[in-house]
């Protein structure tokens, strides 16, 4: 039978029986649904959204907020978002979308592959998928999403212009935690980071606690994270490659009133850890060059809790 809309095409060339499938999801934003003896997990192609990944018996490892947009001009609230090629504001316009255009960009399925690894995912945005007045140079980035015993997503950004590239990028990860209140987040104990509360140097002293907003970019840090989160007997282990920056962000309880796409008080059970390239770990790219900025995220049993 041929198919006659887009979702039936997408079926048709890149569905995997028993494993990967393409709907209609959320906001009829196209998502494709990965299930394998792993984990399940769903991506929209809308920002090349990782929405969520949950390995087989445990909790959701990403969180979602229950108000977000799903919309085709504006990001989705959790899960991944991919910010690029400018993390926070633009440089110099600010009437440009804040964390870049990928986000809110229509990519293109390039691969779905079966692996003995896992289900891998690629998804691709160009130059020619952005709207004119978006497009400062020519690109070709991928979004590589591999469904395994962990979750590992790859942002390959290749400069296919003549000119050299700029920019600043995150996988912006949005983590589901049991309560903001009790998780602690270690391996950055002694880092210089940027406090963006009050733009002033500071260094992180042991572990980090939460009790009020916090929006912090650690710098010159290529360590990995964990989350220690007693309340849901589980330790997120969060590695990186090609980043030497990683952001630290809860709303807490003004900003989210002010978020009009995040519940009032859905900041007790999100905490971002974003693998990033920002402030001082911006890059440059020449022609033919390709930066890739990578997330591995796993799980692992609080050490009190293995019996
Ligand atoms: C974080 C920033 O990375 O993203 C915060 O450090 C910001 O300052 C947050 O509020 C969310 O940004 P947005 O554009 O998704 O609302």
């Amino acid at each position: 039978m041929s198919c006659t809309n887009a979702i039936c095409t997408l079926n048709d060339r890149h569905s995997i029986p028993g494993e990967v499938f393409f709907k209609a999801g959320h906001g009829g934003l196209t998502t494709v649904c990965v299930n394998n003896r792993y984990a399940s997990t769903e991506i929209l192609l809308h920002g090349a959204h990782v929405m969520s990944y949950t390995p087989h018996g445990e909790k959701p490892v990403l969180w979602m907020s229950g108000s977000s947009y799903f919309q085709p001009d504006k990001p989705v609230r959790g899960g991944i978002p991919v910010c690029w090629p400018w993390f926070g504001g633009h440089p110099s316009d600010k009437s440009k979308p804040g964390h870049g255009f990928a986000r809110i960009a229509d990519w293109q399925v390039a691969e779905v592959d079966s692996q003995p690894n896992g289900t891998l995912v690629t998804l691709r945005l160009t130059e020619k998928d952005i709207p004119a007045n978006l497009r400062e140079f020519p690109f070709e980035i991928s979004l590589e999403v591999l469904v395994g015993s962990e979750l590992h997503v790859s942002l390959s950004i290749v400069n296919t212009g003549k000119e050299k590239m700029s920019f600043s990028a995150a996988l912006h990860t949005y983590f589901n935690i049991s309560d903001i209140a009790s998780v602690a987040v270690e391996g950055l104990d002694g880092c210089k980071y940027l406090d963006t509360m009050d733009h002033i140097f500071k260094v992180q002293k042991g572990i980090i606690a939460f009790e009020a907003e916090t929006d912090r970019i650690y710098l010159n840090t290529p360590a990995t994270c964990i989350i220690d989160d007693p309340g849901f007997c589980r330790r997120i282990k969060i590695a990186k490659r090609g980043s030497n920056s990683t952001v630290v962000w809860n709303p807490w309880i003004e900003k989210s009133k002010r978020m009009p796409d995040f519940g009032d008080e859905e900041y007790h059970t999100m905490l971002c850890i974003e693998t990033t390239n920002a402030e001082n770990d911006a890059r440059v790219i020449v022609p033919a060059e390709k930066h890739i900025l990578k997330t591995i995220i796993g799980l692992e049993k609080r050490s009190e809790d293995k019996k």
